[in-house]
């Protein structure tokens, strides 16, 4: 089986790693834009049934459209991740109608902090650690219980390379970031008896709204079919996490063996 990525085809991924090669239902939020959209049309395959989730109409029904047209069967819904009640009963419904066998916590918030103020607006870290941190986590948490109870699934989180550095331009985004490396880490740990897989995916610079968004250099940035492709067939490997562009992965090491008051001393000047 091959899984197209609008230009890019990745090798066959459905052959070999542990609880996925029975992944047939796919949950991806945040599939109106970029990272989201893009590993949508990887998935899209004759065999799989999507469940792709956003905010904007429009964009949304663009994507499932590009799914549809590659074969997948696809059923989208709008709505805010922020409205917990709503996103946790819905989630929940999604399930019981029939399993998830992948489920990806990918819709996230970025902002950095104009020059003109100290702190984060409160309204806007309040939106940004929902959408993040809490959504990802309540999400994950009601499909762990679930996918523990069958013995198989893989719920992989969308995290950032920004959960690796105390960012002075964007705490509340690392922040969020962290916390969720964190509990991915200790999800992974806590699944794995179970049969249940779970991923942590740090991106680097992936050039999407999100990205175009900031006026910072990006460097190593890739396109979002190229880290959908590489996520895609990482995932379906079993990694516990992946960094993508693979540069990151580097610059993360190398970090780790500077002092951190050198480190944030380098960070104090961007
Ligand atoms: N691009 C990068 O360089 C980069 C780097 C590190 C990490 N990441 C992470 O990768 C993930 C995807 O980012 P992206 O670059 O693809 O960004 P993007 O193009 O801006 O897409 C973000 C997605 O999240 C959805 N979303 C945002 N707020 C939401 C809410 N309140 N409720 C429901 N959905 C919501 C958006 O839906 P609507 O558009 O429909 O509102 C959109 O589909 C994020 O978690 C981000 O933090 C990206």
């Amino acid at each position: 089986m091959a899984l197209s990525t609008g230009g890019i085809r990745a090798r066959s991924v459905f052959t070999g790693s542990a609880g996925l090669m029975s992944a047939r239902k796919i949950l991806i939020t945040g599939a109106s834009s970029g990272i989201g959209a893009a590993l949508a049309r990887v998935y899209a395959v004759p065999e799989n049934r999507l469940v792709l989730w956003g905010r904007n109409g429009e964009r949304l029904a663009a994507t499932a459209e590009s799914c549809r047209n590659l074969g997948a069967s696809v059923a989208t819904a709008c709505f805010d991740l922020a409205d917990f009640n709503h996103f946790l009963k819905t989630l929940d419904a999604e399930d019981a109608a029939s399993p998830i066998d992948l489920a990806i916590f990918n819709a996230g918030l970025v902002g950095s902090l104009p020059p003109n103020r100290a702190a984060q607006d409160v309204r806007a870290a309040e939106i940004m650690t929902a959408v993040n941190f809490t959504a990802p986590v309540l999400g994950a948490n009601l499909l762990a219980e679930r996918m523990a109870a069958r013995g198989q699934g893989r719920i992989v989180l969308i995290g950032s390379i920004a959960a690796s550095f105390p960012l002075p331009m964007a705490p509340v985004y690392s922040g969020t970031k962290a916390g969720l490396a964190m509990f991915t880490e200790a999800l992974h740990i806590r699944l794995k008896p179970y049969g249940v897989g779970v991923t942590l995916v740090s991106p680097g610079f992936v050039d999407t709204p999100m990205s175009r968004s900031l006026t910072e250099p990006k460097p190593f940035l890739i396109s979002s079919e190229r880290a959908a492709a590489v996520i895609a067939r990482k995932v379906e490997r079993g990694a516990r996490h992946i960094v993508v562009p693979w540069q990151f992965a580097v610059i993360r090491f190398l970090a780790g063996l500077i002092p951190q008051p050198i480190v944030r001393a380098v960070l104090s000047r961007l």
